[in-house]
């Protein structure tokens, strides 16, 4: 099996993942790939933080199937939010379509939020962000936990969370 972890990160959450998937498989990675550099692997892992309900960089993948048809391909998605099944699946369904899912791997890995490490456009977007949730005044667990990690840099990031993706990629 000839596989690659190909991967976007803003702040570094989705690169330990990527790192993680690589050691593991023992397989070659590429940060900010492009579809040249994907199209000799048998096996295609992409993986991307979540921005604004968004997944960075995946069209390169979603956009391009037609051209990486015949290979495995297994997404990634790495956000701050807790993963909860039901929104998860509100983002999954507005990546890959019903017949997409059938074939395609998909996981979420739980990453991190640190403020100090986001570019001056994010770091602009979260402040209005955090206007908008001070103003709220019931917050959900989610929200609150938000606004708390402006001040403190969370990260749940675990070598662990990347098991059934490693399964799902070894698995015949
Ligand atoms: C502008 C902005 C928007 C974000 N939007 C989401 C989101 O919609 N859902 C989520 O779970 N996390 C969101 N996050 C948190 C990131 O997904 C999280 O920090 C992730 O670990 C980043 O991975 P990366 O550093 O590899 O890019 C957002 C972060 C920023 C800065």
């Amino acid at each position: 099996m000839k596989a690659i972890v190909a991967y976007r990160s803003k702040s570094g959450y989705t690169k330990k993942y990527a790192e993680w998937i690589a050691q593991e498989l023992g397989c070659d990675i590429k940060e900010d790939p492009e579809l040249s550099d994907i199209l000799g692997y048998d096996t295609v892992i992409y993986g991307g933080g979540m921005y604004a309900g968004g997944f960075n960089g995946v069209k390169l993948i979603t956009k391009n199937l037609d051209k990486l048809k015949g290979k495995k391909i297994a997404l990634f998605a790495v956000g701050s939010n807790p993963g909860r099944e039901h929104e998860m699946k509100v983002f999954w369904d507005r990546v890959l379509t019903a017949q997409q899912q059938k074939h395609i791997g998909y996981f979420y890995l739980r990453g991190g939020f640190d403020f100090s490490k986001l570019t001056a456009k994010d770091k602009m977007l979260m402040k209005m962000l955090k206007i908008k949730l001070q103003k709220t005044k019931e917050r959900t667990e989610d929200e609150q936990g938000m606004l708390d990690a402006y001040d403190t840099p969370v990260d749940f990031s675990d070598r662990e969370n990347i098991r059934p993706l490693v399964e799902f990629v070894l698995e015949l």
